[in-house]
């Protein structure tokens, strides 16, 4: 079961061309596609005459033709023209999902088009503010997408996961301060006066001592968004002075394809050495290795699932944030379908 009132990222804006694009979104068969004037439309990839992909048609005319008897589909999915007859049959039409472009993705409500709301889509100004540098990458991942949200949220795996990197036993001797919303889960931890982890050194420049933040916010159905960094200890970022260290930006978002197996969206952004190329660079192979690690375990913990038949996990106090953030999507389902 799917939260389905909500956005997810259904692509890079770049992507989505005149040329149809085929994809699965929550199970469903999506095509995507940009008419003349620049807009991007998402239809029910599945022709409701013989039930052919649209995916394999072209745009012509603004409209969407079917690639096997040449119907044709305007952007809100109805039927417009049938080739060899000028009426168009009662009912001919396929779904349409509202797509909105922003901060250079593309993102899909998979619900009701009437509750669309744009207002809902979360800020990720870090994504096209000039004072910030922005990367990331699209990943086809073989799991179940709530497997890669709680590892994103799960931070105690970063001294086992990212040794060389993010890992720091400071992260696993400090407890989380955990807040919730009717909206949101966000947990964070202040590590004062700690040694930076390897990529904090190098980002900071510095081996002496810092305090270190890890802050996030969960968003469901599946945005995991970080506040990261660290300042020279005691030079006051706790209490909102941050001039003294370096802050990062990172953006988890995962959109369901299957049960086993999810589309994610990963971005990461700095406000430090903006104009420095070679930094731009070192902080994408950085971040992209980091993530990889996370990818290479939800796989494998994925593969794991597929021989098990009952799902029956043992819970940890670190498990908590995780726990919250589940229960909330978990509630969110459930007040869409009494709804
Ligand atoms: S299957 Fe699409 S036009 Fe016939
Ligand atoms: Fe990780």
């Amino acid at each position: 079961m799917y939260l389905r009132n909500c956005w997810y990222i259904a692509g890079l804006s770049g992507e989505v061309t005149n040329e149809p694009v085929g994809k699965i979104f929550l199970g469903e068969p999506v095509v995507l596609f940009r008419t003349s004037d620049g807009t991007v439309a998402a239809l029910e990839d599945r022709c409701c005459h013989r039930h052919l992909p649209l995916s394999l048609g072209k745009v012509s005319n603004g409209h969407l033709q079917c690639g096997y008897h040449g119907l044709e589909f305007d952007v809100s999915g109805a039927c417009v023209s049938v080739p060899g007859q000028s009426r168009v049959p009662p009912g001919a039409a396929v779904r349409r999902y509202p797509v909105v472009e922003m901060y250079d993705w593309l993102w899909i409500w998979m619900g009701d088009p009437d509750a669309a709301d744009q207002g809902l889509i979360p800020d990720v100004f870090w994504r096209d503010d000039p004072g910030w540098v922005a990367t990331g990458e699209y990943w086809a991942v073989a799991c179940a997408y709530d497997l890669l949200i709680d590892i994103q949220l799960d931070n105690t795996h970063a001294p086992f996961v990212h040794p060389d990197t993010l890992g720091s036993s400071a992260i696993t001797d400090t407890a989380p301060r955990v807040e919730r919303t009717d909206r949101t889960v966000s947990a964070g931890r202040w590590m004062m006066d700690v040694v930076p982890s390897p990529t904090f050194a190098r980002a900071s420049g510095t081996e002496e001592n810092v305090d270190r933040w890890l802050l996030w916010e969960f968003t469901p159905p599946s945005l995991c968004a970080f506040d990261i960094g660290c300042a020279i200890a005691g030079s006051g970022a706790e209490t909102g002075d941050r001039s003294q260290g370096v802050t990062l930006h990172t953006a988890h978002f995962v959109t369901p394809e299957t049960e086993t197996s999810c589309h994610y969206f990963w971005s990461v952004g700095r406000n430090y050495n903006t104009d420095d190329i070679a930094v731009t660079g070192a902080m994408h192979t950085e971040f992209k290795s980091i993530f990889s690690e996370d990818v290479e375990i939800v796989e494998a913990q994925q593969k794991s699932l597929d021989n098990t038949s009952v799902w029956q996990p043992i819970d940890v106090n670190a498990d908590a944030p995780v726990l919250q953030a589940r229960q909330l999507l978990k509630n969110f389902i459930s007040a869409e379908t009494d709804a």
